[in-house]
């Protein structure tokens, strides 16, 4: 497995990744390439999009790290990072996920980040498993969310 950043020629990977979440889970969402790169490759207030892959090239998973902005759809503060972890169901448990994050804390940590939101469907039960696993914690839940924070030293 090979961890780099993600870039345009990547997305039609990306979006596969996406897809087969959306058939593993039944949860429904953008998955196209064009949303792919408007949201994570080339997303304006992106710090990071880093991607794994398998020695053929195909993509394993991809983890975004963007710069929340003022208004944001997560209610989270501006200057915060906002993280989005996405890793095919072929691919669960194998690491991918702690070895993204790995590149994505380092990259906040270089972007003067202090702290790192997670949002999570309160049902996504892996989703809270791995990043309490990678060291968020809640701060904040609704009946259907849970947001985690990760506190940069
Ligand atoms: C959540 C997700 C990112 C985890 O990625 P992963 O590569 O499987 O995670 P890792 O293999 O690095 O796991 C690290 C640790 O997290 C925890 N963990 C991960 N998945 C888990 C699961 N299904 N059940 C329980 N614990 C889990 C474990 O502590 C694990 O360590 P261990 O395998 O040594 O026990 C992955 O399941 C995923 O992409 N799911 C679909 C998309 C999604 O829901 N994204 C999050 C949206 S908020």
């Amino acid at each position: 497995m090979d961890l780099r950043e993600a870039t345009p020629d990547d997305a039609d990977g990306m979006s596969r990744v996406l897809r087969e979440i959306i058939a593993a889970t039944g949860r429904e969402r953008p998955s196209d390439p064009d949303f792919v790169l408007r949201n994570y490759v080339r997303n304006p207030a992106g710090i990071r999009c880093s991607v794994a892959v398998e020695e053929d090239g195909a993509v394993l998973g991809f983890q975004s790290l963007i710069r929340a902005t003022a208004g944001n759809r997560y209610g989270v503060p501006e200057g915060w990072g906002i993280i989005g972890t996405h890793i095919s169901p072929s691919a669960h448990r194998r690491g991918v996920g702690t070895a993204l994050f790995a590149s994505s804390r380092a990259a906040a940590a270089g972007a003067g980040l202090r702290k790192i939101d997670a949002y999570i469907g309160a049902a996504n039960e892996a989703a809270l498993r791995y990043y309490e696993a990678v060291g968020f914690r809640t701060y904040r839940e609704t009946a259907d969310t849970v947001q985690k924070v990760f506190e940069l030293g």
